[in-house]
């Protein structure tokens, strides 16, 4: 039974027995900064396992993308050695939320492999968790199998928890046993379905809660589970995978070294499924594991011999649907993203090429000093492979040729510090929790009507709740106190999507007056951060709620005009442009962007022209509520790593479609003018661009304008001939100055410079006004007779600058930089011969006779 074939079956069967397909989570996860990467099925459900969230869905399945190469699930090192590990891969899992338990799980795991899937029972082992007597009994009833085939198990092996705190319970795993008397145990007997019987929440000092409710989680790896069914025992013989690694083959013309390509296989797949979520490579937290495993690949593309980009040739078939590699049906993100997951894993690969003779060259250096024989510390080959990403095999192989040894227990012990160092940096995502108190509140009253797409103003609003600054509900505020206000429906828009908050005022039919600061929107409800500026505002109160209309009004530009900028670029740089973030204020829009390479001004120009012609088309612009294929379908953009719901509003600007929930204007003239004002890089393939529109774009161009204008005056020149007038004025200016400082040189020889003996060494000082210092140190330089001293003060406007010059005969006993900041009692720059500091300018004539001193105490 084909791989693609086992999904669609398991969904069938459960869903057949009332559980709602839910389509896979992101492999980020949304609003869990305890997590990497989604790692099993019921990560999307762990607040309904708490009772944090509540739900009408009573009975789930789904086939869940999971990762595990970072964080505290790490696979990575072991892919390519072993027959069943993955970083990548999916977990069908059926789910019960407080319906039904024990029983049930068992009856239908049961009943799904031997009847639906027709598993030989003989092969078949139960594990329970030593204590869970129900489970132990419900399988003799319902396997019926002796004693000895189902074993009770003490570990945590038999107690799943989701990571140091979250949804726990005591689980029993249903094993197969491939039968095949030449594996060793670990392949032979494999684990393919894990029921849990989620009970507890461990909190974060590890004590055990009971749940609201009991819930079963459960979770079947879908590749091992294929291995079973196409009878074969290495999880990389599945049909799937023979796909994949037959094409590498087939590129890289192959077909020994069953491990590098095993590993390109599945680092492949990975990184795709990364990229499609909009992760690109880079030096921490997620953007490292994506790059770990490009350059993991890489190295074994190298490996094979292959000298060119392997993956992005190879990603093709998993959207080809004559393969059996075809995932496109099941996951569509991957055909959105294909045309940036294409050129992120070429010039990744690429970019690791330089990084392989850099690292080769570095080699050379580390082992310059060493004969045959010798060896090479492991830490310098660790800070080969760690900080170079440079192969430990490549090392391996150089070291051999040159019959240097190796130091692998210095390498693997700097290979733990840094894993250990690792697994510490991993402080979370960064993402906030949802807290409580929000989900409690939609709970009572639901989400907030959002009516600010069709209104600037709603005259009857019902204060619903008021949450003080500490959030806690209270019943009123009065007049200064900082509040926030949930309505039952409201005309602000709530920043999401990059538009930020709208702001305005609510108003009492008693004329009190409350401001909205900002507006949120957390779980479906619309958070008026407000002050009450004067009287109060109770629970229940009826408000009129206005935005500050211009304020939206030039909100609409800027979010229009950023759907539009990104049509643009797409246009102009190609489909791999895609939206890495934004920001849509009153003032101005800012668009980050997939994008390897500076974006030239030509393209810069080419741009803003389409905008601007789009702009003067002035179509009207429209949106559209229907179904997220649908939608995607027509060709609407979408972000990558996105949650989407089913049904999606599109916004059609132009020729521009884009799913999103943002304000806009209704015809594209209203944006009048659109700027672009600066482009830069923000991180690894990321360029951002930030730009103007309606009247802040004029006033840049007028600001411009009236600077040029006063440029023009100032240089006497009309504004056309700015350019030439100032290049024969920069040109006079040399000159200039060149005359200058032949006439300060011709001053400073011609004054009366001192000279005094003192105890055999020859002191030469004087104080110079209005000369450059620049001019002073030539002059210093020029002393050179030998026993000498030379020290010169330089004044110009308020400020003195000391020099001080030792001739090299008295170095030993006098250094120019001690004496420059023993007398000034300043940090210097400089060395025993030169020295130099600034001081202050009334204390020029105490410092040359600080100086006298000093020498004259150094004779002695
Ligand atoms: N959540 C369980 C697992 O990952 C099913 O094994």
């Amino acid at each position: 039974m084909k791989l693609n074939e086992i999904r669609e079956r398991f969904i069938k069967f459960f869903t057949s027995y009332d559980h709602k397909q839910v389509p896979s989570s992101l492999l980020i996860p949304e609003h869990d900064p305890t997590l990497m990467f989604t790692n099993a099925g019921m990560v999307q459900f762990k607040n309904i396992f708490t009772g944090a969230q509540k739900t009408d869905m009573k009975r789930a399945v789904s086939s869940q993308k999971c990762l595990r190469a970072g964080g505290k699930h790490n696979d990575l090192e072991n892919v390519g050695y072993t027959t069943r590990h993955h970083t990548f891969f999916e977990m069908l899992g059926n789910f019960s939320f407080g319906d039904y338990f024990k029983e049930t799980a068992i009856e239908l795991a049961w009943k799904f492999i031997t009847e639906e899937l027709s598993l030989n029972k003989n092969r078949l082992f139960i594990t329970v968790y030593h204590t869970d007597d129900e489970a132990y009994e419900i399988w003799h009833k319902v396997s019926g199998f002796p004693d000895e085939k189902i074993i009770r198990i003490a570990t945590d092996d038999n107690f799943w928890s989701m990571g140091s705190t979250g949804p726990c319970g005591p689980c029993s795993e249903i094993f197969y046993d491939h039968a095949k008397p030449n594996l060793q145990d670990d392949d032979r007997i494999v684990e393919i379905w894990n029921l849990v019987f989620m009970e507890f929440n461990k909190d974060k000092e590890g004590s055990l809660q009971k749940l609201p409710k009991k819930c079963i989680d459960t979770g079947m790896g879908l590749e091992r589970i294929a291995a079973v069914m196409q009878n074969v025992h290495d999880n990389y013989d599945i049909d799937l995978f023979s796909a994949l690694i037959s094409k590498s083959q087939e590129h890289c013309g192959n077909m020994e070294n069953k491990v590098a390509h095993k590993i390109i296989a599945d680092h492949l797949r990975a990184a795709a499924f990364l990229i499609a979520e909009g992760i690109l490579p880079g030096n921490e937290g997620r953007n490292y594991v994506l790059r770990r495993l490009i350059r993991r690949a890489a190295r074994y593309i190298h490996q094979l011999g292959y000298n060119d980009s392997l993956l992005y040739r190879i990603f093709p078939i998993l959207l080809d649907s004559s393969s059996s590699a075809y995932m496109r049906d099941v996951y569509p993100e991957l055909a959105r993203a294909k045309s940036l997951i294409e050129t992120t894993l070429k010039s990744e690969e690429e970019s690791f090429k330089d990084t392989l003779i850099k690292g080769i060259n570095l080699l050379e250096k580390f082992t310059a000093g060493l004969k045959p024989g010798d060896t090479l510390p492991g830490e310098s080959a660790f800070k080969l492979y760690d900080t170079y990403g440079f192969p430990l095999d490549i090392t391996l192989d150089i070291l051999k040729e040159r019959r240097i040894n190796f130091d692998q227990k210095g390498f693997d012990d700097a290979m733990e510090e840094q894993k250990e160092r690792a697994r510490a940096k991993w402080a979370g995502s960064g993402e906030k929790f949802v807290e409580q108190i929000w989900f409690d509140l939609t709970d009572q009253f639901g989400k907030t009507e959002f009516v600010g797409y069709e209104f600037d103003e709603v005259k009857d609003a019902k204060v619903l709740f008021i949450i003080s600054s500490k959030t806690e509900v209270i019943g009123s505020a009065k007049e200064g106190e900082k509040i926030t206000i949930i309505l039952d429906k409201t005309p602000f828009y709530g920043e999401s999507g990059g538009q930020v908050g709208d702001t305005g005022s609510l108003i009492k039919p008693d004329r009190s007056i409350i401001i909205v600061e900002n507006t949120n929107k957390v779980n479906g409800l619309y958070l008026h951060r407000c002050i009450v500026r004067s009287g109060s505002v109770c629970k229940g109160d009826a408000v009129t709620a206005s935005i500050d209309k211009e304020r939206r009004q030039n909100l609409r530009r800027n979010h229009s005009a950023t759907h539009l900028l990104h049509f643009a670029l797409r246009k102009i740089l190609g489909d791999h442009v895609t939206q890495k973030g934004s920001l849509v204020a009153p003032d101005g829009l800012r668009f980050d962007f997939s994008h390897n390479t500076q974006v030239t001004q030509d393209q810069l120009f080419l741009i803003e022209d389409m905008v601007n012609s789009l702009i003067r088309e002035n179509l009207s612009t429209f949106t559209k509520i229907q179904s997220l294929n649908q939608a995607i379908d027509e060709g609407a953009m979408a972000l990558f790593g996105e949650k989407y719901g089913d049904q999606v509003r599109v916004v059609n600007i132009g020729y521009s479609k884009e799913l999103c929930g943002g304000t806009h204007v209704e015809h594209i003239g209203e944006i009048g003018l659109f700027k672009i004002v600066t482009e830069c890089s923000v991180a690894f393939g990321v360029r951002r661009i930030e730009a103007l529109t309606g009247q802040e774009a004029i006033n840049y161009v007028r600001n411009n304008e009236t600077n040029l204008k006063k440029v023009a005056e100032f240089v006497k020149a009309p504004a056309s001939e700015i350019i030439s007038r100032l290049s024969i004025l920069s040109q006079e200016h040399k000159e200039f100055e060149a005359k200058m400082k032949n006439l300060y040189k011709k001053l400073v020889s011609a004054e009366n410079i001192k000279s005094t003996a003192i105890n055999g060494i020859n002191f030469v000082s004087h104080s110079f006004t209005d000369i450059p210092a620049s001019v002073i140190r030539e002059f210093i330089l020029k002393q050179q007779k030998s026993k000498t001293v030379v020290a010169f003060t330089a004044t110009k406007g308020n400020k003195t600058v000391l020099t001080v010059k030792v001739s090299k005969d008295l170095t030993d006993k006098i250094s120019a930089k001690e004496l420059v900041s023993t007398v000034t009692g300043r940090g210097c720059g400089g060395n025993v011969e030169l020295a130099q500091t600034g001081c202050d300018n009334d204390k020029t004539n105490h410092i040359i006779t600080a100086i006298c001193n000093e020498i004259t105490a150094s004779k002695n």
